[in-house]
C-alpha cells in the first residue's frame, strides 16, 4: 500500500506527536465542562483522527458519530452535503465537531449549523486533522488544526481514494498513475 504513494507528507510519528499536542489544548479548553463535552465524529472520513486524539484527551467526555455524505468519489468535492444519521441528543453539550479536512468548508459549514440550529448545545467548536490552504466556498473556520496542507488530493489516516487507504497509518499523495483520468 506504501507503494502506491508519491510522498509522504505526515508519518505516524509526527501525527501522533501532534495529537499529544492538541489533546493537550482541548483539555485545557474544556477542564470546567467535563461530562458535558461530547465529540461528534463525522464518518468516516473522521473516525481513526477521533479515536487516537480521545485517547489522549484527558477528561471524561461522551462521543457519538455522525454520517454525512459531501464526496462523491472523484478528487473534488460536490456541492451538495447530506446529513444520512440522525443527529445526536446535545442538548445543553458542549459539542466538538470532529473531521478529517476542511477543504471547500461545506460539509463541517452544513454540519455545525444543523448542530446549532436543531439540537440546542451550548457551544460547538471543529476540530479537523488536516486543513487546505485554499478560500472556502462556506464561511466556516477549525478552532483546532493538526496540519496545514498545500491544495493537493491526499489520503491516508482516516482519508480515502474511491473508499480506500482510510488505514494507512500515515498520510501522503498518490502517485497520479492511481488517479482515474477524469479526477487528475
Ligand atoms: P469539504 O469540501 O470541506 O466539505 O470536505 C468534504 C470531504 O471531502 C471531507 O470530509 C473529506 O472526506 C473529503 N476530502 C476533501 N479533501 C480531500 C482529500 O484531499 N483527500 C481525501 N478526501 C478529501
Ligand atoms: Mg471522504
Amino acid at each position: 500500500m506504501y507503494g502506491d504513494l508519491e510522498q509522504v507528507l505526515y508519518h505516524e510519528s509526527t501525527i501522533f506527536a501532534r495529537l499529544d499536542e492538541l489533546a493537550r489544548e482541548i483539555t485545557r479548553h474544556y477542564s470546567n465542562v467535563r461530562g458535558d463535552l461530547v465529540v461528534l465524529a463525522i464518518l468516516d472520513g473522521g473516525l481513526i483522527f477521533m479515536a487516537d486524539l480521545m485517547r489522549r484527551v484527558n477528561l471524561p467526555l461522551q462521543f457519538r458519530t455522525l454520517s454525512v455524505s459531501s464526496y462523491y468519489g472523484g478528487t473534488e468535492s460536490s456541492g451538495e452535503v447530506k446529513i444520512l444519521g440522525e443527529l445526536p441528543d446535545v442538548k445543553g453539550k458542549h459539542v466538538l465537531l470532529m473531521d478529517d479536512i476542511l477543504d471547500s468548508g461545506r460539509t463541517l459549514a452544513a454540519v455545525k449549523k444543523r448542530v446549532q440550529d436543531d439540537c440546542d448545545p451550548v457551544s460547538v467548536q471543529i476540530c479537523v486533522l488536516l486543513q487546505k490552504k485554499k478560500p472556502r466556498a462556506e464561511e466556516v473556520s477549525a478552532d483546532y488544526v493538526a496540519f496545514e496542507i498545500e491544495d493537493e488530493f491526499v489520503v491516508g489516516y482516516g482519508l480515502d481514494y474511491q473508499g480506500c487507504y482510510r488505514n494507512l497509518p500515515v498520510i501522503g499523495t498518490l502517485k497520479t498513475e492511481l488517479i482515474l483520468p477524469e479526477h487528475r
